[in-house]
């Protein structure tokens, strides 16, 4: 079993450890009881950070998943995992956070978990999240409020730690300013064609560990793209180094001294996903990554429909890159 390195986060108890390496769980087209045995087969194979979110309708298969692991003892407490679950987009009012929290942590059938983030920065007005959502439906968010009942949630003991998701430095000084309890992640798209070198500095800056997501570009998903695994650098380095294209990518941004959270219900895959700890990229490999031109895929050229919409209204700051 792979034991994964951690880092320290902010929490309610001072600082709390969350491994590098998280086991991602969005999935469109893979049913509760297969994310339920991925979940377990990833305990097995040494993950212990789980990130679901309202929107996944993965939250109730991964504690099954974790129960079941229980059951069989291949962890002996709950409190050997770390969990992250997500607030949706129309609960993003201060009154509606509370209730959300808890139908997430019903959903998990867990007391607490380990981070609560705001999902994205907005509030929509509609219940459904099909792509392309008419501007009229996207507004938005009162952040003092919203942040507040965030902090609540913690002062409450149903999550440990606080953060953010898809968030630009500009509303994360707006969070910073008014905060109790500062964020302790923002969770963003982030891959060796979109390298989040400036958030990453900033993050860094004010102690908020940066957490990678589609680090393979969301492979084969409806959400992402194919650009990351067949780029022909990325492909490049992985025949001259005996390894995968996802491990290269993977590699990379472990790198970059953040966390993040890769996809694979596949056994093979999850396992393969975790064999990047024990070499590393040389000088060469990281100055060729660091010139692969750079292109924001996720979301914004395809669920969310025009980026400068999403830009104007969201404070999502492409030129911050
Ligand atoms: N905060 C947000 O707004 C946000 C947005 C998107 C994602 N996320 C989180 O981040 C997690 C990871 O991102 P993601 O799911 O978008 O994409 P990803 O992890 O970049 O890629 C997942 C895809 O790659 C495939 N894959 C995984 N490992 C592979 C390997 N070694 N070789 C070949 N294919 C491989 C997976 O298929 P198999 O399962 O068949 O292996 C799946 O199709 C999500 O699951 C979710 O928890 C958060």
């Amino acid at each position: 079993m792979v034991s994964i390195p951690e880092t320290t986060i902010t929490s309610s108890d001072g600082r709390r450890s969350i491994p590098l390496i998280g086991f991602g769980t969005a999935s469109e087209t893979e049913g509760g009881d297969v994310v339920k045995a991925a979940v377990v087969e990833a305990i097995k194979v040494g993950y212990r950070h789980f990130d679901t979110a309202s929107l996944y309708q993965t939250e109730k298969p991964l504690g099954e998943g974790i129960n079941e692991a229980l059951r069989l003892g291949l962890i002996k407490s709950r409190a050997e995992l770390f969990v992250t679950t997500k607030l949706w987009c129309t609960s993003t009012e201060g009154h509606l956070v509370l209730p959300a929290m808890k139908k997430s942590l019903q959903n998990l059938g867990l007391g607490y978990v380990d981070l609560y983030l705001i999902h994205w920065p907005l509030k929509l007005n509609q219940e459904q999240f099909i792509p392309p959502i008419p501007k009229e439906s996207i507004a938005a968010i009162n952040i003092k409020e919203v942040w507040e009942a965030m902090e609540n949630c913690v002062n409450l003991g149903l999550t440990k730690s606080i953060g953010v998701s898809n968030s630009a430095p500009r509303i994360i000084e707006e969070i910073l300013s008014i905060a109790k309890i500062p964020p302790a992640v923002n969770q963003v798209e982030m891959n060796p064609l979109w390298q989040q070198r400036k958030l990453n500095e900033f993050c860094k800056k004010n102690d908020i560990l940066l957490t990678g997501y589609s680090p393979l570009g969301g492979y084969n998903t409806q959400w992402g793209h194919n650009h990351v695994m067949e780029c022909d650098v990325i492909q490049d380095i992985a025949k001259s180094r005996g390894k995968t294209p996802a491990q290269i990518a993977l590699r990379w941004i472990y790198e970059q001294g953040v966390s993040f959270v890769v996809k694979s219900f596949n056994k093979e895959r999850m396992k393969q996903n975790l064999e990047i700890l024990d070499w590393s990229l040389t000088e060469d490999e990281l100055n060729i990554i660091s010139k692969i031109p750079q292109q924001k895929h996720v979301y914004l050229s395809g669920a969310m429909g025009d980026p400068s919409d999403i830009i104007a209204q969201l404070d999502v700051d492409l030129a911050f890159q």
